[in-house]
């Protein structure tokens, strides 16, 4: 069977951490609301760094990792909301920054979902025979969306790139797949760039800034997600045991615990990584993945479900195999 090995991970975040403590100088709030409502303590925050600084350190820890020459890359894919412009896209930053001179690079915008989607039109990039390899990144600086008086949305998000390097193989990679999107419910979670063909309602909403129906992405996520995972497993035939970690997007630990619930899955199942780096949109499930490779955890025939959901509204999960 032709597949998309998944030969490395990596991350790279900003030196620079801001607790929830220090959020408070700024904004009217405390580690007691953040942290009790969300699981986050910390997050990084760029201090100058764009997103393609970030996605082009990841990506030579990914290579270095994957052992693999930057001229050998053929396909480089950055899922970003949060690009350094419109265009050149962050995907052909992080091509001259490394000097995969070989590559064809584009970005993709799923949100929260934006790795997700990335991995999985890599995977079909591959396996057609198109490209034998290809870089998937993930990269958000989402403080530079973000308005540092609105305390209901500034707690919540942070910096970070993180991504894996795929090959043409014979085993492992994507298994299975379910991918989703409802843009009737678009204007819950919005970053805009002009005020023309506004959708937001908000009132309180200011530009260019990150505005979002907290209460309605939550109930979303908690209702989606966990459709989206049992869809993906009924198109296995594998049980959750043979699974070793499901990894989902980190926007707050009540958000997991409900999909766990819902899943009759026990708490420890799921990937947790938001106390220390808070939501990084599409950056979250790589950094996980490449924290999980440094640990060692992923070797050859270890089997997680990623599963993201955000804006759009989109969804998706992925079962993998390393
Ligand atoms: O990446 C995908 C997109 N994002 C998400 O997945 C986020 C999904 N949503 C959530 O995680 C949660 O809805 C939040 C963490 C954003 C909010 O939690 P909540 O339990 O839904 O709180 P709430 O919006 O109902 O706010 C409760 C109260 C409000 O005060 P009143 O109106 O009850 O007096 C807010 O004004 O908490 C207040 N509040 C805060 N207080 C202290 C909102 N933000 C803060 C804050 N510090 N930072």
């Amino acid at each position: 069977m032709v597949a998309s090995k998944i030969c490395a991970a990596g991350y790279y975040v900003p030196e620079h951490t801001v607790s929830n403590d220090q959020l408070s100088e700024y904004v009217e709030t405390s580690d007691e609301w953040i942290y009790s409502r969300t699981g986050i303590r910390y997050r990084h925050m760029s201090g100058g760094e764009n997103t393609s600084q970030l996605a082009a350190k990841a990506a030579k820890r990914i290579l270095e990792a994957a052992g693999a020459d930057p001229l050998s890359v053929e396909l480089i894919i950055v899922a970003t909301i949060s690009g350094d412009y419109a265009t050149p896209s962050t995907a052909c930053l992080v091509q001259a920054e490394i000097g995969a001179k070989n590559a064809v690079a584009f970005d993709l915008g799923a949100a929260c979902s934006g790795f997700v989607f990335a991995l999985s039109v890599a995977d079909k990039y591959i396996r057609s025979g198109l490209f034998q390899n290809a870089l998937v990144i993930g990269a958000e600086v989402m403080t530079k969306t973000l308005d540092f008086q609105d305390r209901s949305t500034c707690v919540l998000f942070g910096d970070g790139a993180g991504g894996v390097f795929l090959r043409r193989g014979n085993t492992g990679g994507v298994l299975a797949e379910d991918l989703g999107s409802d843009g009737m419910s678009a204007q819950s979670l919005l970053v805009r760039h002009s005020p023309v063909n506004n959708l937001c309602t908000q009132q309180s909403c200011k530009q260019p800034f990150l505005c979002m129906d907290g209460k309605a992405i939550f109930q979303f996520a908690v209702r989606e997600t966990p459709k989206s995972i049992s869809r993906l497993m009924d198109k296995t035939t594998l049980t959750y045991d043979e699974i070793r970690w499901i990894i989902p997007h980190q926007a707050n630990s009540r958000i997991i615990d409900g999909i766990a619930r819902k899943l009759h899955l026990p708490a420890d199942k799921f990937y947790c990584n938001m106390y220390d780096y808070g939501n990084t949109s599409s950056a979250s499930i790589p950094i996980a993945l490449g924290q999980l490779w440094e640990q060692g955890a992923l070797t050859e025939g270890v089997r997680v479900i990623i599963a993201g959901f955000g804006a759009g509204l989109t969804w998706g999960s992925l079962l993998l195999e390393f």
